[in-house]
């Protein structure tokens, strides 16, 4: 399907983003190994989160959709319904999680994990490899994609470092470890977002944490009750970037996820000068088990290039194609190094931002690691390809109205795997 963004429509009003995508996926899979019912408000409604709500049933878990949430009953932590083929949609985080609980489920059991053409092309042995070394058995097409059968085995506790901050690789190891004999530490290069944490100290998991390490060892049951999920902070970058670019806007962002690991975007652009008034989340203040929730006042204005070091790119990561599209309007070059992650996302998301971005008459270069974006005062306008990336989808979007001509996106329809609602939110903000 394809849309076209005209130039000019300035935001106006307030806005709740939509729940968010990392802890929708979280509290499905962490919902169905509670022992107990697990009540969850506001999970997301988009085709990434149905993916793992299917997962968790064909699991043995059973769903009842209640007026105020979704009640979920699981087959609890070490009762993984045996033997389904999983279809994980286009959801990289449920096939890099879901192998960590089924890879330590009771003898016999074995599951095929498949997806849709993007995540056949994305990598499944930065998971293996940890399993593997924790007695899993893991069976991946070329060693490294999917179909992926997880046959359970006895698992032991194991030291990992990971070779790359990667909140998914962490999260499948954490998971693993709760059904594994002894203890299992966690190395972290850099801090990524901490949600499946979070909800392992709520859940009595008795996870420790020190420095960069961190500690899990296996037990017996999980036990959550409610798991309220606010708005996605990475769903809210897409307008809160078009109220920054479009002159004339202001925009009041309510109900946002305010956790330090995940708002390194707002960091950033306020580094960049944009008018942005309300609370973050500081590192030194994170609470060991909630997830903060903040308001967020945001007005357009001129920018300043600036330069993304690679420790602040996991706590960005899926806002960087928005730091791009932000250089474009800013006075001077902005740099982002150390983002090579960011090649094995939905798409080559360094391929296709600065491709797309080009084509729209902007300035980037991309390099093995990241892109620079000389500020050319805007952007002309255009055709751009989502590639079956919801967030190129978005980002094409946002850079039509920002831009002089407008933008016809080529494949809008992407949007749906994690925000189906974005075209009629811009539109009512836009009206
Ligand atoms: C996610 C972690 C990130 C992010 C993805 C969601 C998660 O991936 O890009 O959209 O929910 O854990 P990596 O941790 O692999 O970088």
């Amino acid at each position: 399907m394809n849309a076209r963004f005209a130039p000019g429509a300035r935001l106006r009003g307030t806005y709740v983003p939509p729940a968010d995508k990392s802890l929708s996926h979280r509290a499905a899979l962490l919902g169905a190994m509670s022992s107990a019912p697990v009540h969850v408000t506001n999970y997301l409604a988009a085709a990434d989160t149905t993916s793992s709500l299917d997962a968790v049933r064909a699991l043995g878990a059973r769903l009842e959709a209640r007026a105020d949430g979704l009640l979920i009953r699981g087959p609890g932590l070490r009762r993984a319904r045996p033997g389904a083929a999983i279809d994980v949609g286009n959801a990289g985080t449920l096939l890099r999680l879901l192998p960590g609980w089924l890879a330590g489920q009771p003898a016999g059991g074995s599951w095929t994990l498949d997806g849709d053409a993007s995540i056949r092309r994305r990598p499944v042995d930065r998971i293996a490899a940890p399993l593997a070394a924790m007695g899993a058995r893991l069976d991946a097409r070329e060693g490294r994609f999917v179909p992926l059968t997880v046959t359970a085995a006895p698992l032991s506790g194991a030291t990992y470092e990971l070779p790359v901050a990667s909140a998914q690789i962490k999260s499948c190891v954490l998971l693993a470890g709760l059904l594994a004999e002894g203890e299992t530490t966690l190395i972290e290069p850099e801090p990524s977002r901490d949600h499946t944490e979070r909800l392992l100290t709520r859940a009595g998991a008795g996870l420790a944490r020190t420095g960069a390490e961190i500690r899990v060892r296996g037990l017996e049951a999980l036990a959550l009750d409610a798991i309220h999920v606010p708005g996605d902070p990475s769903s809210a970058a897409f307008l809160v970037t078009a109220a920054v670019l479009v002159p004339g806007s202001t925009l009041r962002v309510e109900g946002m996820a305010a956790n330090w690991t995940r708002v390194g975007f707002f960091r950033i652009l306020a580094r960049m000068g944009a008018a942005l008034d309300g609370e973050l989340e500081g590192r030194e203040h994170a609470a060991p088990d909630a997830e903060p929730v903040t308001a967020l006042e945001v007005r357009s204005g001129p920018l300043t290039a600036c330069t993304v070091a690679p420790g602040e790119v996991p706590l960005a990561i899926d806002e960087l194609p928005l730091v791009a599209l932000l250089g474009c309007f800013a006075e001077g070059e902005t740099v982002v190094r150390g983002a090579g992650e960011l090649r094995l996302k939905e798409s080559d998301r360094i391929a296709t931002v600065v491709e797309g971005l080009s084509a729209l008459g902007g300035d980037l270069e991309a390099t093995a690691d990241g892109f620079a974006v000389r500020g050319t005062g805007g952007l002309r306008g255009g055709v751009l390809h989502a590639h079956g990336d919801h967030r190129l989808a978005m980002l094409g979007a946002v850079a039509g109205l920002a831009s002089r001509e407008g933008v016809e996106v080529v494949g809008m329809e992407a949007a749906a795997v994690s925000y189906p609602g974005f075209v009629a939110d811009l539109a009512a903000l836009t009206s």
